[in-house]
């Protein structure tokens, strides 16, 4: 099915200046974006994205390096575009990827892990939803 994944290219991506080469990994694998935004996140903003982790040690961390440096906030849409996403950003921790995933290639470490996708659809259509209205998303 077609499908909408939130991504967030993150700070340690953005700093580097590897935005387009990973939109191009998306496109590449056929996902489109469909909405699109560089921004700075506030505090508010990153606690709230990433409250279902505040009881996790690395969070105060993990929130400083969100708002360090902007972020690039994308809607991806295609066939079964989560798991794709998934499969085209590798495992969280960039020791554990895949050849030719975004993390392998790009990540710094667990924490700075150059991109952030959507794990299942109810997270999707949450975390699309934080971020975007209904007009901004244009397929
Ligand atoms: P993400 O997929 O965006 O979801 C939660 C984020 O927390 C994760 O990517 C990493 O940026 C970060 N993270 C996950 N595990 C750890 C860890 N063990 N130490 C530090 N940061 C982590």
């Amino acid at each position: 099915a077609i499908e909408r994944t939130l991504s967030i290219i993150k700070p340690d991506a953005t700093r580097r200046n590897l935005t387009g080469q990973i939109i191009a990994r998306f496109e590449e694998k056929g996902l489109r974006v469909v909405a699109s935004k560089r921004i700075k996140l506030s505090q508010a903003q990153a606690e709230g994205f990433y409250a279902v982790h505040k009881e996790r040690s690395f969070f105060g961390e993990l929130v400083e390096y969100m708002m360090s440096e902007p972020v690039v906030v994308q809607v991806l849409e295609g066939e079964n575009a989560i798991l794709a996403n998934r499969e085209i950003m590798g495992a969280t921790n960039p020791a554990n990827a895949d050849e030719g995933t975004i993390r392998k290639d790009f990540a710094v470490d667990v924490q700075e892990n150059s991109v952030h996708g959507s794990d299942a659809p109810e997270t999707a259509a949450e975390e699309i939803a934080y971020f975007f209205s209904a007009c901004e998303i244009v397929g």
